[in-house]
């Protein structure tokens, strides 16, 4: 792949400080893959390649077939010169010695000089299984080498790059900044193609089509569906009808791999039905009290608290479930239409860090619970300032737990199943933005994007399109 190098100085002094961060918490030496594309169906024919997120953090570039060396804030690149052949399919790439200077690499040397300077070395296992082989073979690792497996300074070495990355720096919240603008636009230019759209693929190629325009990608396979109840639902070959809801997950990801996460759900007539105007404003409650609550200190389980409360006053007052908030949230209820947590990190991935299971979302000493509505909270920690967060309480009508015997059994007599039955137009809603912890609060890196009720029908409406 040929690499095209940014034109910013400021980038090997943000790398700099974020190795020499490493130094003042870690001994040993760091080897970093970066990984490499896998063949879709033949080796010519890849899938397009996204670098180990450990590696971009500390190398600044997406380099393929890379490794970086870290010891004592020193950092040395292993990556061999572009071929010839290289150069006549892919085009010129920077030399090694012009990636080593980007980046303010000590030294730079050929892949293949890697494994007489691996002993003693800790690491992170990269996603693309070659790369793991290779891993294996020059660190001395078992063959399962797997994140959700690892020992000894493995382990470490994970622990202390999940407490580094769990705050961002200057730069990354610049690129930050990039992707939650960008994601805004898409997500406007979702909306103002809804009424000239007939499909659910129209709108996602009206917002991705800004992506790419912005020469970003998508974070995360994008969900723009009528079926908003299936939380990651990934086809968009749906008709859309005047009386649906479209739900759209999009984020951009900057050319330098750090990720928006939005959500926004809006009718495709451009006019909310009187039930879905009724949860949409539930759901915007949730939202904005949680949004609210973001500052230092803060334990983000009392956050996701806060929106399981505020979903369970909102679905008593519409008379959906029925007794005390208090004594319903207890019990589980709001998880009925509220399954998943109220967010996560973002950062270089879109559930940051995940890869190194609950390593960065859970404080040390904590583990995930197992009960329902909570076991897929991802963040249990208190919130610091300079760490970036989801907000993204939902509203779903899943059958799979809707019409399941046993929930329904658990929950006879906390839900007013006659009155659910006037919300059938209703089968997702989530509205989601990216919040950061500032020293002092919180800033939202993507409230250019408006969620208020009336807004959002008149930025869908074909209204919009014609005075804009
Ligand atoms: N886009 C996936 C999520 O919101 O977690
Ligand atoms: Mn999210
Ligand atoms: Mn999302």
């Amino acid at each position: 792949m040929s690499i095209r190098l940014p034109d910013d100085s400021k980038v090997a002094q943000a790398l700099k400080r974020r190795r020499q961060k490493l130094a003042t918490l870690f001994a040993h030496p760091v080897i970093l893959w970066s990984g490499q594309s896998s063949p879709r169906n033949f080796p010519h024919n890849v899938f397009v390649f996204r670098a180990s997120s450990h590696f971009l953090y500390f190398a600044g570039l997406p380099l393929e077939k890379a490794a970086l060396r870290l010891q004592a804030g020193r950092l040395e690149l292993f990556v061999d010169e572009a071929t010839a052949a290289d150069a006549l399919w892919h085009g010129a790439s920077p030399s090694r010695e012009a990636l080593a200077q980007f980046m303010g690499a000590d030294a730079a040397f050929p892949l293949q000089e890697l494994a007489a300077r691996a002993t003693g070395a800790a690491t992170i296992p990269v996603q693309d299984a070659h790369t793991r082989e290779f891993q294996v073979q020059i660190l001395g690792r078992p063959d399962s080498f797997l994140s959700n497996y690892l020992q000894g300074i493995d382990l470490e070495l994970a622990a202390v790059i999940a407490q580094i990355r769990l705050t961002h720096d200057q730069e990354a919240l610049g690129e930050l900044r990039k992707a939650a603008k960008v994601t805004v636009k898409a997500h406007l230019a979702g909306m103002a193609a809804t009424s000239a759209s007939n499909t659910e693929a129209a709108i996602q190629a009206a917002m991705e089509g800004v992506l790419i325009a912005h020469n970003m990608t998508c974070a995360y396979s994008s969900i723009v569906t009528v079926q908003g109840e299936v939380l990651h639902n990934h086809q968009h070959h749906h008709d859309l009808h005047p009386s649906d809801l479209l739900l759209a997950d999009v984020g951009a990801e900057t050319p330098m791999g750090w990720a928006a996460d939005v959500t926004r759900t809006w009718p495709v007539s451009g006019r909310f039905s009187a039930s879905q105007r009724d949860i949409y404003e539930v759901v915007l409650a949730a939202h904005d009290a949680c949004i609210a609550m973001v500052t230092p200190g803060v334990e983000y389980r009392d956050i996701h608290l806060l929106a399981a409360t505020v979903i369970t006053e909102g679905l008593v007052d519409l008379g959906i479930l029925r007794g005390a908030v208090e004594d319903l949230v207890a019990v589980d209820a709001h998880a009925l239409f509220f399954p998943h947590g109220v967010g996560h990190l973002l950062g270089l991935d879109v559930h940051d860090m995940e890869d190194l299971g609950d390593l960065a979302g859970y404080a040390p000493g904590r583990v995930r619970s197992d009960r329902f509505g909570w076991e897929f909270l991802r963040l249990d920690r208190p919130l610091q300032a300079g760490m970036l967060v989801t907000i993204e309480p939902g509203f779903y009508q899943v059958p799979a737990l809707l019409d399941n015997w046993e929930w329904r059994s658990r929950f006879r007599d906390w839900v007013n199943w006659d009155r659910l039955a006037d919300f059938q137009d209703v089968r997702g809603i989530r509205i989601e933005d990216d919040v950061l912890v500032t020293e002092s609060g919180s800033e939202v890196l993507t409230d250019e994007l408006p969620t208020e009720l009336m807004v959002v029908e008149q930025l869908s409406s074909a209204a919009q399109i014609l005075t804009a």
